[in-house]
């Protein structure tokens, strides 16, 4: 059944709650964390923090995505510091223990082993990987179901905008004072569109907003307005993938969680090849960073006031809100408290 109001206000800021959050959803669910036309030869890697997990990105001698947790097993130093390069080993810069591409413990030099240590048993811990639409998607749990499945329909409504002359464009960064989930929901919902994003109204015809909730996603769609040449198409996957379409091109975008009461909102613009950056950055560049602007700066304040004990929970609408609904509803089976909440 359809839940009617939003989570209670302590969902919102709590740090067990968080870190419930991170041991049972984002440890398990596939994680969009970096473009795979970054890793451009044998070697590339790059190095990032995701739900501050330090971890490693690279393309092994064959060409194949590899990611593992960037923890040396000597003494847990980070093996490679930089923010990208590219290596034919990695080297650790503590002690300088020697792995290959594969992760595995080439050298400890002048290490004097004890007689139980087994140099084979300690390769860099793996993490899993896979690549769609030019995105790389990392797993942290190594026996979790594959991307593919795990991306369900979804994967089809996006190949439905995907073209294959699609270049980057560029990336936009926001950290947001506001828990992910605060983001989330206001994502989820285009109620607010007619007073929070003018533009966006102008140009939708936002009382035929439609939300098509399934399996683990949900599909916006709303009718454009003659000749605006915005079709209003917009699609989130629990937890934080998202896709917007302004016209031409694809923007991805992600929602991290980076504490309680912040989170980091990513975009990731693609523009087909044919079109200018120009042209692209004046139009369909700028509307994204606009919509993103506003919804920036109302997040915030609900965080705010979420945080404040006054108010506990409100009301969902079962036309406009039944995103937010059907969000929480999974969120709460995630983490397994559906009965309680
Ligand atoms: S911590 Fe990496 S070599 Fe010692
Ligand atoms: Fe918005």
């Amino acid at each position: 059944m359809a839940r009617t109001k939003t989570l209670s206000s302590d969902f919102y800021h709590s740090s067990s709650i968080f870190s419930q959050e991170i041991e049972n959803i984002f440890k398990n669910e596939w994680l969009w964390v970096a473009r795979s036309g970054d890793l451009s030869q044998a070697g590339s890697y790059i190095t990032t923090d995701i739900i501050g997990y330090p971890i490693i990105i690279l393309r092994d001698q064959s060409f194949n995505l590899k990611a593992f947790h960037n923890v040396c097993r000597h003494r847990a130093a980070k093996v490679l510091s930089a923010k990208s390069g590219a290596c034919k080993h990695m080297i650790c810069p503590y002690h300088g223990w020697k792995y290959d591409l594969n992760g595995k413990l080439m050298d400890a030099p002048k290490f004097f082993a004890h007689d139980d240590f087994n140099q084979e048993k300690h390769s860099l811990f793996d993490i899993s990987i896979e690549e769609r639409f030019g995105l790389i998607f990392i797993n942290l749990n190594t026996n979790s179901q594959d991307l593919c499945h795990w991306l369900g329909g979804f994967d089809a409504v996006i190949s439905q905008y995907f073209q294959s002359n699609l270049v980057h464009h560029s990336e936009l960064r926001f950290d947001v004072h506001a828990n992910w989930k605060t983001y989330v929901d206001n994502y989820q919902e285009g109620y607010h569109i007619p007073i929070v994003h003018p533009q966006l109204n102008r140009d939708v015809v936002w009382q035929e907003y439609a939300l098509e909730n399934k399996d683990e996603y949900s599909i916006h769609s709303v009718p454009e307005r003659r000749g605006s040449n915005q079709p209003g198409s917009f699609g989130w996957h629990f937890p934080n993938f998202i896709f917007n379409i302004y016209g031409r091109g694809i923007v991805f975008q992600r929602i991290e969680p980076l504490k309680p009461k912040w989170c980091r909102v990513v975009y990731n613009l693609f523009r087909p090849s044919d079109v200018s950056e120009n042209d692209f950055e004046n139009k369909e560049g700028k509307y994204q960073l606009e919509v993103s602007l506003e919804d920036q700066k109302l997040v915030p304040e609900i965080q705010q006031n979420l945080q404040t004990g006054i108010y506990n929970e409100g009301p969902l609408s079962k036309k406009y809100e039944t995103g937010v609904s059907f969000f929480h509803g999974l969120y709460l089976k995630k983490l397994n408290l559906e009965k309680t909440k």
